[in-house]
């Protein structure tokens, strides 16, 4: 009996131990396909391959196995070549070498069921690898990689300061951009071409990669002038994913994360816009965004019968309703009462209405029981939601006609004490001032401070009343973000006294 309790035992044992080896297997498979699915993200097509992406990536993957070394050749400009090596233990002998090349023929992404190079999502591991092999080629910075989201990796880079109790600094850069059409470029969108006058043809180039590497080529600079600087507040730089799509894989998970937490932000800088001419432009608030739906229904009945209240009537009395508010706004930006970012602007983007007929056509003959069109809706923090929501409910969607409508807030409007989501330019806010002298010490010079059109991260620091500015020097600039050929040129960064120059002085100031 004891006997075979005991190879029942052991059964079980050989069970638990095969169990748990299969499932740590398991996971060690699940990793390598991650791994390889996060190269093929790496666009390396032709004609333009990037092959620093991939160098960087293979880099970070050969440096996380023990005992290889890896250097990288530049036989030729920006095409480098990537050498890991294993030594042997009779390194005289003649070596083993297994080669692959990183670069893919062209895909035709319209002919194919996914992306060709979606293994994506935007891929974030690269621009991850690459600035923090940046950050820690300069002295004293202290870098973490923030996983909030899986495959959404944050890196965060600290510079400590001699006070480090005081609240810290934080400058912040989002890794994502917009897509870009390739064909309507005269330079493919990631090729970073920097033609003879100086310009790089880039999507992301202003928006916003410009400050991403102006931040950390000001801290070398600050580090080469004067190797033992230290600031006296903690300066933090995050490198966040997913701005461009309303951050909350992004910013809006980091500032509810126990590390923001800590951090103890007293003042956030962020991104701003190109000005086009001599002056800086600084943002200290952002229009919010809400995607509107509103819907008619109504008797459905055939095409040449005349009645009242069909979906399509109640609907387009609403596009006209709409349209003339949209006018009235319009007409405040036309007459220079207020900017663009200050009116509430109502932009149609779609509608939906007809019965298919089947063959990818609309019945003629039929009036449809429903309809429906949907705007993108930017409200200024100085406006009421409110009466807003009012104005929709009762002139826009009006239940009388049969309309409903659906609101959806894409971020906060108001603060944790429901203020509107807006920073003081003026002296009841300390760190303005020494943003302002920064500014000027550097040869630099303010424009008049500007609501944003559009929409930043910054919202959610604002929501935690924390001061928080938009600005990305780059003056003499025509604001071309989310354009075909977005470009800026290389003296408006790294020009004397310009951009890199500006926030150096930032750094050292606040
Ligand atoms: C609203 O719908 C009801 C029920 O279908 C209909 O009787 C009425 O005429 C409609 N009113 C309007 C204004 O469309
Ligand atoms: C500073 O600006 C804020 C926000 O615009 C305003 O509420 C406040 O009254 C101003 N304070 C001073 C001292 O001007």
């Amino acid at each position: 009996m004891l006997h075979h309790y005991f190879i029942l035992l052991m059964l079980l044992l050989i069970a638990t131990t095969t169990l748990t080896t299969s499932l740590s297997q398991k996971q060690a498979e699940l990793d390598a396909v991650t791994r390889f699915q996060q190269y093929l993200r790496i666009n390396t097509a032709h004609p333009n391959p990037d092959y620093s992406a991939p160098v960087s990536y293979l880099n970070g993957l050969a440096k996380s196995i023990p005992n290889l070394r890896t250097r990288t050749l530049y036989l030729t400009p920006n095409k480098p070549l990537l050498l890991v090596t294993l030594y042997g233990s009779k390194p005289l002998l003649p070596s083993i070498l297994l080669n692959s090349h990183m670069d893919s023929v062209p895909a035709e992404p319209a002919k194919w069921s996914h992306p060709p190079f979606s293994a994506v999502k935007t891929d974030y591991s690269a621009p991850v690898s690459y600035l923090n092999d940046l950050a820690n080629s300069i002295p004293n910075l202290r870098t973490r990689t923030l996983y909030l989201t899986p495959n959404k990796p944050l890196l965060l880079v600290t510079l400590y300061g001699s006070k480090p109790l005081l609240p810290s600094i934080l400058l912040n850069s989002h890794m994502d951009s917009v897509p870009a059409e390739p064909a309507k470029w005269s330079h493919p969108p990631f090729s970073a071409v920097k033609t003879e006058d100086g310009k790089i043809f880039a999507r992301g180039a202003q928006d916003d990669k410009c400050i991403a590497i102006q931040y950390l080529e000001a801290l070398r600079n600050i580090m080469e002038e004067d190797p033992f600087f230290k600031p006296v507040r903690t300066v933090h730089i995050c490198y966040v994913p997913d701005e461009e799509i309303g951050g909350f894989d992004g910013m809006a998970k980091f500032v509810e994360s126990d590390e923001f937490k800590e951090m103890n932000v007293g003042f956030f800088l962020d991104e701003g816009q190109a000005s086009t001419n001599d002056k800086y432009r600084v943002f200290y608030a952002d229009r919010s965004p809400w995607n509107l739906v509103i819907k008619a229904v109504g008797v459905p009945g055939h095409g040449s019968r005349m009645y009242d209240n069909s979906a399509m009537e109640n609907l387009m009395k609403s596009v006209e309703v709409v349209s003339k508010f949209r006018e009235n706004q319009f007409d405040l930006v036309k007459a220079g009462v207020l900017p663009n970012s200050e009116v509430i602007s109502a932009n149609p983007v779609y509608l939906k209405a007809g019965t298919p007929s089947g063959d990818g056509n609309f019945a003629m003959n039929m009036q449809p029981s429903e309809a429906e069109a949907g705007y993108d809706v930017r409200l200024p923090p100085t406006v009421d939601p409110d009466l807003l929501k009012k104005r929709i409910a009762e002139e826009w969607a009006p239940a009388t006609r049969n309309m409903t409508y659906h609101i959806i807030e894409k971020g906060p409007l108001r603060d944790y004490l429901g203020r509107p989501l807006m920073t003081a330019t003026n002296e009841s806010n300390p760190w303005w001032a020494v943003l302002k002298n920064a500014i000027e010490v550097s040869g630099g010079e303010l424009s008049k401070p500007e609501m944003l059109a559009s929409t930043t991260d910054a919202k959610y620091l604002r929501q935690l009343g924390i001061p928080a500015l938009g600005f990305s020097p780059m003056k003499n600039t025509p604001i071309l973000l989310h354009d075909h050929n977005e470009y800026l040129k290389d003296t408006v960064v790294f020009g004397r006294n310009k951009g890199i120059r500006v926030h150096h002085q930032i750094i050292e100031f606040l």
